[in-house]
């Protein structure tokens, strides 16, 4: 395997061994190797200084029957604080990492960097994720290693998704809650998603084959403009119809249909009346909202008081999609509408 190593020659060796331990920087799954009257230790990562004796060079080296490497942090040399202070996960889409890391590790993003290329299979570039911001909730990215932008496919149950990461919102995380929407979809349903994004729930709908018509609406124009991209890939033409607008507009005058989804986390409790006038008697509303983790069942009240007809809703379903922060969880929704 190949990996980082420090060479010396042999009378040195035991002084370099002891520094490199001292620094965390040696590697216990590959084997040191003895060379031509030099030994040559694997190391972690690249040392960020010229160690005072000795060379650093790329090599190939035999596996330990140590345990493999299980973190990226492990390809990084990092002092203890350090290295609890870095996240343990990340999130790969397609070929790019992101990775949020705290202002005090900019001096080390580009070691870090360089780990998680190493660590991650496939790893073209790793960007420092800053964040989430305004209302297309776009992702602030800084990139710290590789090569390219944040434009890939992404596959997710069996799809392909084009997405570019600084110009539409896209998260990994979602995947499940995708797949079971779309099973959930019967044979001449219409379907509208809203605030679609680039349209994963549009695209795995489609891709199911049973929707006669899924309306997919979203205000960022470069949002559509990726579904568009995704939606030329699929094999069959699929009944779907993406609109750039923005759901004061398009709600108004919109009919009502089967199934209807809503995925705008952090407000979009505020079009509840507006959107369940557009789910037809015996359909389905699939609501997704960040809520207090201590109050969960608080937020499905005040969203159940915001549907039109509060009477003619039941609470299906409600489960936790993954932790937002703290103290929120990202929670899943479901509304019966019983009548209307
Ligand atoms: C959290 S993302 C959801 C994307 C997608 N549904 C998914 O699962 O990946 C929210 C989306 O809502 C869009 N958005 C925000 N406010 C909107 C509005 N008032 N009308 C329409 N779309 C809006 C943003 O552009 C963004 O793409």
């Amino acid at each position: 395997m190949r990996s980082w190593a420090a060479v010396v020659d042999t009378a040195h060796a035991e002084v370099l061994r002891r520094q490199l331990k001292e620094l965390r920087l040696l590697r216990p799954d590959l084997r040191v190797a003895r060379r031509d009257g030099e030994v040559w230790f694997p190391l972690t990562g690249p040392p960020s200084a010229q160690p005072e004796i000795g060379r650093i060079v790329e090599a190939e080296f035999e596996p330990t029957d140590a345990p493999p490497l299980t973190s990226y942090r492990d390809h990084v040399d990092l002092t203890p604080a350090e290295r609890a202070t870095l996240p343990r996960s990340f999130d790969v889409v397609g070929d790019i990492v992101l990775i949020r890391l705290p202002e005090t590790m900019s001096d080390r993003a580009l070691a870090i960097g360089e780990a998680l290329l190493r660590f991650v299979p496939g790893a073209r570039v790793v960007g420092w994720d800053k964040g989430v911001h305004g209302p297309e909730r776009t992702h602030t990215i800084e990139r710290i290693a590789g090569e390219g932008d944040f434009r890939t496919w992404y596959r997710e149950n069996g799809l392909a998704i084009r997405v570019d990461l600084e110009r539409a919102y896209f998260s990994p995380r979602l995947a499940r809650e995708h797949a079971l929407v779309a099973a959930e979809v019967g044979a001449g349903e219409a379907v509208y998603d809203l605030c679609c994004g680039v349209g994963p729930f549009t695209l795995t709908i489609a891709a199911a084959g049973r929707a006669a018509s899924i309306v997919a609406v979203d205000a960022n124009p470069q949002a559509i403009e990726l579904l568009g991209t995704s939606l030329a890939r699929l094999p069959r033409r699929p009944p779907v119809t993406a609109i750039v607008d923005r759901l004061e507009s398009f709600l108004p005058s919109a009919g009502r249909v089967q199934r209807v989804i809503v995925n705008l986390p952090l407000e979009g409790i505020k079009y509840a009346a507006s959107v369940g006038a557009t789910v037809a008697a015996g359909g389905v509303l699939y609501y997704y909202i960040v809520a207090d983790r201590t109050d969960v069942t608080g937020a499905q009240e005040r969203l159940a008081a915001g549907l039109p007809d509060p009477g003619a809703w039941k609470c299906v379903d409600r489960h936790v999609v993954h932790p937002y922060s703290p103290r929120a969880d990202l929670v899943a929704f479901r509304f019966h509408r019983g009548d209307a």
